[in-house]
């Protein structure tokens, strides 16, 4: 039986880890969180996607959870999933990546693939991760190789998930694009070979930038068509007919999760340290998305001011405050800014979210601790203003605009009435 070593069990690796084991794989999830090793010992899950039961099936069906790096010693194939975060100064953080690494380094023997799946700026497979893995006396292409292959994974998602989400290779030597290659086609349906494994760092990248700008153009939009008076959500859905040459993007209170907000900010990094130059579109990009959540803070002044009401001591429920709907991920969520923004100005807040019973966020010197409502209908009646930022799948939308008295729908998703307005 093949041993898989998955370094990083969160929402990109403990799926993957678990969809190698239903085929056949011996799979260690190799984690430094001892208490989350703990908890998926004893069938636990952290991730929206991957149930308590999936999680037991892949225990009694050849998964386990380790915090000892020993184990990489017998692995055939070692994949690192470990987060990728900003530094303090906003440039790339590779310190988890530079740990598993050298855990690799030192416990690796001959005859092992290694994939990098954690998202980064393109050249970091090859310039950082590699001189950590390989021990002297082991000769890359020939005794270990080495390979990035960018995760995909669209937390949510109920169409595409690990098997069927084509998987993009590129290796450091045209051996190391096979051997990855063979890998994942053991358990993906589609696998596309990179040139190498700076392109396949750099497709992922592009994905990730193409949406950032494409979002951030429409959040510009939207404000001068409100000032325009002019629908943009209508003229969007009038662009979307066009059968070819354009894709729909709608505004919205901002971009969450690790991918949009941090990723292009690796490559826009990594071009001006490189090259000396700024990457602008990225830089705008950021600039408008950044302020989005600050922009659907003065359409609510706006709003409750038209009502004669002051935002100071105003009722004010926000709905949904992941950063995505019909998921838990609140990292780099819109609702933090734009509740510190609300609370600056003096509103009550309060807010509903399922999937979020207790929400603490930064706000000025203290740190602002609320816990969900329990009946959202209920608090939309007693609210003064309600915001619709995240459209969870169990929302009654139009119960949701009948219950409130002014509604401001960030997503352009609730029924229009003479209580809704849109972004
Ligand atoms: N979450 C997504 O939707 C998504 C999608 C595509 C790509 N990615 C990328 O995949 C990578 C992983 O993201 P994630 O969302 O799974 O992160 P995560 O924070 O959910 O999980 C990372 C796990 O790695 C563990 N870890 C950190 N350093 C470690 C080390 N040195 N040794 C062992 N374990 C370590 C952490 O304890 C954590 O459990 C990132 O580069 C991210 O940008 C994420």
């Amino acid at each position: 039986m093949r041993r898989l070593v998955v370094i990083g069990q969160g929402y990109v690796g403990l799926p993957m880890a678990l969809r190698a084991a239903e085929k056949g794989f011996l799979v260690i999830g190799l984690d430094n969180n001892a208490s989350l090793v703990e908890a998926l010992t004893a069938g636990r899950s952290h991730i929206d996607d991957v149930s308590d039961s999936d999680l037991k099936a892949g225990l009694v069906g050849g998964y386990s959870a380790s915090t000892d790096a020993s184990c990489i010693a017998a692995a055939d194939v070692v994949v690192v999933c470990v987060p990728t975060p900003l530094s303090a100064d906003g440039g790339p953080d590779l310190g988890p990546v530079e740990s598993a690494a050298h855990a690799i380094g030192e416990h690796i023997q001959a005859d092992t693939l290694v994939i990098l799946e954690s998202t980064t700026y393109p050249g970091t497979t090859e310039e950082v991760f590699a001189p950590l893995v390989l021990r002297p006396g082991l000769e890359l292409g020939r005794d270990i190789n080495i390979a990035f292959s960018p995760e995909r994974v669209d937390p949510g998602n109920p169409t595409y998930g690990v098997q069927n989400t084509p998987k993009v290779v590129g290796g450091l030597t045209p051996a190391c694009t096979i051997a990855a290659r063979d890998f994942y086609a053991e358990f993906i349906d589609t696998v596309v070979e990179a040139k190498g494994a700076k392109e396949a760092e750099m497709a992922k990248l592009l994905e990730n930038t193409f949406r950032h700008v494409n979002i951030a153009l429409v959040n510009e939009m939207v404000r001068f068509c409100d000032e325009l008076d002019i629908d943009l959500w209508d003229a969007i859905d009038c662009a979307a007919t066009k059968p070819f040459g354009f894709m729909a993007f709608r505004p919205g209170p901002g971009v969450g999760g690790h991918c949009i907000p941090v990723d292009p900010s690796y490559l826009s990094h990594r071009v001006k340290a490189k090259l000396g130059y700024a990457f602008r579109m990225v830089e705008l990009a950021e600039e408008i998305n950044t302020a989005a959540p600050l922009y659907v803070a003065n359409r609510i002044w706006t709003a409750l001011n038209d009502q004669k009401i002051t935002v100071n001591g105003a009722k004010v429920l926000l709905v949904g405050v992941t950063y995505k709907p019909n998921i838990s991920d609140r990292r780099e969520s819109p609702a933090d800014p734009l509740a510190r923004r609300l609370l600056s100005w003096g509103a009550e807040i309060s807010y509903h979210d399922s999937y979020v019973p207790t929400w603490s966020f930064e706000a000025g010197e203290r740190t602002a601790a609320l816990s969900s409502v329990e009946d959202l209908y209920e608090a939309c009646a007693a609210a003064d203003i309600v915001v619709l930022l995240q459209p969870h799948s169990q929302y009654d939308l139009g119960r949701m605009a009948g219950e409130s008295r002014l509604l401001l729908d960030t997503r352009g998703v609730v029924p229009p009435t003479e209580s809704v307005s849109r972004l």
